[in-house]
């Protein structure tokens, strides 16, 4: 049996496992994974993928983040610090969706490359894949769906990514969507052309 050094005994070994899992629901599981600034469209985006994805049989889990920080992540805010944890929970909780064969589908702001790579580590890499939503910041706050920019511009909300907190853009993405120059249909239609493969079986 495995021990932790912390007197813990994992049984991963004696439950039934992502191939059986994979197997049960005729699907290959796989991590879609949103990074881009808030407004961008990555809930949209997100939302619209799972109903097409469903609509071909396929069982899909969407983690939002205006969700999770209501739930499980109620007790974080947006410092450099919670960030980290906000996000390493959302990929341990991805983790376990991905071991039970389920297409995740994650859109959060994730603003740094520490943070993508932290993501990407916990989960695997061989199951991730990185899709930008690069629309620029002007749009988004054009857009201002929240009303967050405006509270941002005028100092009401700190550390706000885009305006007074930073976002670093992916090097190398998988996919990068701009929401500004792409329909939905459209977005939708490149992420299928990826994801479709690797998920049939
Ligand atoms: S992340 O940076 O930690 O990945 P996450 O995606 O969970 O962010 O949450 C972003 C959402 O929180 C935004 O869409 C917005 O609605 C809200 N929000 C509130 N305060 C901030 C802030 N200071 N910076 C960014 N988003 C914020």
């Amino acid at each position: 049996m495995e021990v932790l050094d912390n007197n813990i005994y994992p049984i991963f070994d004696r439950m039934m496992g992502r191939e059986d899992k994979e197997a049960l629901l005729k699907q290959h599981s796989l991590m879609i994974w949103f990074t881009g600034l808030s407004g961008s469209g990555k809930s949209t985006v997100a939302i619209a993928l799972e109903r097409e994805l469903h609509r071909r049989g396929l069982l899909c889990r969407i983690l939002d983040g205006d969700n999770i920080r209501s739930g499980i992540n109620n007790n974080l805010g947006f410092t450099e610090t919670d960030r980290v944890e906000n996000i390493r929970r959302i990929a341990e909780v991805s983790k376990l969706f991905i071991d039970t064969g389920i297409i995740t589908i994650a859109a959060f702001i994730s603003p740094s490359n520490d943070l993508r790579k932290m993501a990407a580590e916990i989960i695997g890499r061989e199951n991730f894949l990185e899709v930008f939503v690069n629309t620029p910041l002007e749009v988004c706050e054009q857009r201002d769906v929240k009303g967050l920019y405006a509270k941002a511009r005028r100092g009401e909300i700190k550390n706000f990514t885009g305006i007074s907190a930073p976002f670093e853009a992916p090097s190398h993405p998988d996919l990068t969507l701009d929401t500004s120059k792409l329909t939905l249909e459209e977005s939708v239609n490149l992420l299928l052309e990826k994801i479709l493969p690797k998920v049939s079986r």
